[in-house]
């Protein structure tokens, strides 16, 4: 049983603030997920967990237990870097098998175990070869066997699928997931694709330039965002944020070229602001040839279709807007179209302080 708390947790290299006041708490057998682009302090949050890096500033528990001078070897946690350090001298049977040989464990039991394991991770036809026989998404995979066959209480995974093609990647993470859940290990899993992110995490903590955006499920964050950071980050295609400005009088959104009437229910929140960007994903939108009750006039700019739908970019003067269609909608480019918000959908955030007021 292992609870995590960050508590206040700030670090500098240097003049370089990577982590600011960071609180966060990771559930016992949760799958934590830390989201953010390059930069923001996801490494050195993991490092800092790890014991590999000191926090200028805070503290880390692992239940009520202070760690923060507790030496890496006294931790008892299991981790995976984006540079994974194979062992070259060793088969990768043996690389998999070190931290059962270091704890002693009967051979027969070691035999067993790695071979479970390898071939969860397909690897198992890769036992007898050495580390600089294999590729790089292999010595990836290889490196997970030997963070993973402890069944380690604490899981530290840093961009742990990151040298894999796409389809071995989307098998992977979900391969990960199933064992974490066996093992029933409390799991810190950073990247920044915020796809691999919803696919595989209990919650999510969004980082940004070192600080914590938001925590929440994939869902919460996908439906609720709190900021324009965590709402342009999450989903596919990315949220549309548009600029525009409220008109209390009339009671409508002046986006320029056109007006949007605030539903009744949304008006008191809004009183007092004026300058605010609305948010409507693009499968929130709905496009038209003919008009549609509602609606605004745009021109199409730019088609991409996808398959199984269409994402159609439309403009208006200074106005983009992506709206997902299915593939059975046909235009030109530069046609006329009709688009219509679903207006309960709808965010809106305050423009200077980029938080979420709807
Ligand atoms: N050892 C270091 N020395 C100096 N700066 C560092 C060091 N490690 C990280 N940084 C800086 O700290 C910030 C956060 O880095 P990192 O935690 O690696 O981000 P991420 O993993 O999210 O890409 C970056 O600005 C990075 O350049
Ligand atoms: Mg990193």
């Amino acid at each position: 049983m292992v609870e995590i708390t960050l508590e206040n947790l700030t670090k500098y290299f240097g003049s370089v603030k990577a982590l600011d006041n960071l609180n966060l708490k990771i559930h016992d057998k949760e799958l934590m997920v830390l989201l953010g682009p390059s930069g923001c302090g996801k490494t050195t949050t993991l490092r800092i967990i790890a014991g590999l890096e000191k926090a200028t500033s805070g503290h880390l528990y692992f239940g009520n237990k202070l760690m923060d001078k507790v030496p890496v070897r006294e931790r008892n946690v299991s981790m995976v870097f984006q540079s994974y350090a194979l062992f070259p001298h060793m088969k990768v049977f043996d690389n998999i098998a070190f931290p059962l040989v270091i704890a002693k464990y009967p051979k027969d039991e070691i035999k067993k175990r790695v071979k479970e394991i390898a071939e969860i991770l397909r690897i198992d036809d890769l036992l007898d070869r050495k580390p600089h026989q294999l590729s790089g998404g292999q010595q990836q995979r290889v490196a997970l066997g030997r963070a993973l066959i402890r069944k380690p209480t604490v899981l530290l995974l840093d961009e742990p699928l990151a040298n894999l093609d796409a389809k071995l990647r989307v098998e992977m993470r979900s391969e990960i997931k199933r064992l974490q859940r066996s093992f029933e290990s409390t799991a810190i899993y950073v990247t920044h694709d915020q796809v691999e992110a919803m696919s595989i995490a209990d919650r999510i903590a969004v980082l940004k330039d070192g600080q914590l955006q938001q925590v929440g499920t994939p869902d919460e964050l996908y439906h609720h965002p709190d900021n324009i950071f965590v709402a342009g980050f999450i989903g596919t295609p990315s949220m549309n944020l548009l600029d525009c400005s409220f008109d209390e009088e009339k009671g409508v959104l002046d986006f320029g070229s056109f007006t949007l009437d605030v539903p009744e229910n949304i008006k008191p929140l809004l009183k007092g602001y004026s300058e605010v960007i609305v948010g409507i994903r693009a499968r929130d939108l709905q496009v038209s040839k003919e008009k549609m009750p509602d609606s605004i006039p745009l021109e199409v700019y730019t088609i991409e279709p996808l398959g199984e739908e269409t994402i159609i970019i439309l403009s208006s003067e200074n106005v983009r807007i992506r709206v997902v269609t299915h593939v059975e909608f046909k235009a030109d480019i530069g046609e006329k179209v009709w688009v219509s918000f679903d207006l309960d959908r709808m965010h809106i955030f305050d423009k200077k302080t980029e938080k979420a007021i709807v």
